[in-house]
This record gives C-alpha cells, sequence and structure tokens, in this order.
C-alpha cells in the first residue's frame, strides 16, 4: 500500500511513567492497527507547563514539535489515565498548548478518539472530561465502540505495561476499525463508501 492510502494517525499517553498502562495500550494499537492505519506515539514528557510569558517569546522546541505531529497527523488517538476523576494535568497541558496552534491541520476540525486504561471505572471520568476538553479544541471526537479498561483485575498488561489481555486487544481492534471509517468519513470522504463497502463484504 503505497503511504498516500495510509491513514496517519498520533498517540498521545496521558500518563508519564516509564511502566504506563496506558502508553501500553497506544503500543499495543500500533501493532493491531488496520493496514492502512499507521500509528505514531509522541512523548510529552517534555513539554513544559503552559506559561503565556514563555509562549509570547516563542514555542520552546517540545511545543513545536508536539504541534508539527499534529498538524502532520490525519487524526489524534489518546490514552488517558484518570486521576480523581479527570484527565491527567500532563495531558490537558500538552492540549493547552495545542489548542494555541491556529495552522492549517491543528486540533481544529481533527478527527480524534479516546482509550484508556485505570481502576474500576476504566477512566469512564476521564474519558468524560477529556470530551469536554476536546470540544473546546474543535477536534472532532469517536465516542463509540469505546475502550475502557480496567487495569488491575484481572491483570490486564504486565509489569513494563504491556497489554497481555486478548479480549482488550480485541476491543481494541475494533474501536480501530470505526476510527479507520470516521478519519475516512471526515478528510477522505471519497474512499469512505468504498472502504465501509469492502469492509462489510465477507471475503
Ligand atoms: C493521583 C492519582 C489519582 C488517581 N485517581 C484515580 C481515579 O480517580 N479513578 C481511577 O479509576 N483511578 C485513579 N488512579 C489510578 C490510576 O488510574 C492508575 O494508577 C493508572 O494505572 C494510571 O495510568 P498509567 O498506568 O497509564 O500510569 C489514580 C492514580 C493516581 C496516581
Amino acid at each position: 500500500m503505497n503511504s498516500d492510502t495510509h491513514l496517519r494517525v498520533l498517540g498521545i499517553s496521558g500518563s508519564l511513567r516509564k511502566a504506563s498502562f496506558n502508553s501500553g495500550l497506544l503500543r499495543a494499537a500500533q501493532q493491531i492497527a488496520p493496514e492502512r492505519m499507521e500509528i505514531t506515539i509522541f512523548d510529552i514528557i517534555d513539554l513544559p507547563f503552559y506559561n503565556g510569558d514563555v509562549e509570547a517569546q516563542g514555542d520552546p522546541e517540545s511545543v513545536i514539535a508536539l504541534k508539527s505531529a499534529i498538524r502532520d497527523a490525519d487524526a489524534v488517538l489518546f490514552a488517558t489515565p484518570e486521576y480523581n476523576w479527570g484527565t491527567s494535568g500532563a495531558l490537558k497541558n500538552a492540549i493547552d498548548w495545542a489548542s494555541r496552534d491556529r495552522e492549517e491541520g491543528s486540533l481544529m476540525g481533527k478527527p480524534a478518539t479516546i482509550i484508556g486504561a485505570g481502576g474500576r471505572a476504566g477512566t469512564a471520568r476521564a474519558q468524560m472530561q477529556l470530551r469536554e476538553i476536546l470540544a473546546e479544541t474543535g477536534s472532532v471526537v469517536m465516542v463509540k465502540p469505546g475502550v475502557l479498561v480496567q487495569a488491575f483485575a484481572p491483570p490486564r498488561f504486565d509489569s513494563e505495561g504491556n497489554l497481555i489481555d486478548e479480549e482488550t486487544k480485541d476491543l481494541l481492534g475494533r474501536h480501530l476499525d470505526e476510527f479507520t471509517k470516521w478519519i475516512l468519513r471526515l478528510v477522505r470522504p471519497h474512499e469512505f463508501a468504498r472502504y465501509a463497502c469492502e469492509m462489510d463484504t465477507p471475503a
């Protein structure tokens, strides 16, 4: 498949820890993504806190890199942990920086979706909050079918944060299939009808 037909998806994890389950979800997504979807992961660990004074002097390197990675992508896949019923401060901060980009290809109008791994609620509350935040950025967020992973019982990740649960992989795969259609519908509508038809036709 030539690169023109690929859908470039940028994965952003809201957790900074090395063995993060959410970063693990993104790595699993890279492995099981549909053939035409290519997922690149952007690490937000180097972003400073948003500060209008810093911004006024010119974006730091890490912010330039984030904005450019978003512009280069057809869509964004957010993986959020849940901290005190909300998304992480780190992810909110990354979105605050990214939302300051007014160039073509910024978060405004960008197809996006949210997945998450956390405690008993599987990040339901964090995902709801993130949807509200993304509404203000103008991103067009796909909600269903949804990936809300209860990380601990039974354990669905190994000690390095790799996803080891087959059921969760299937769920993630279904979500990415739908996300492919969502992106096509928004960015390449002429290809969408053909793709949806191929997916619905048994081989
Ligand atoms: C400060 C803090 C607050 C948390 N609050 C919640 C919470 O409100 N709901 C929940 O389900 N899990 C909560 N957790 C558990 C995290 O969701 C869990 O540690 C998750 O694994 C973090 O994601 P990560 O593995 O990607 O780092 C909290 C963890 C921390 C450190």
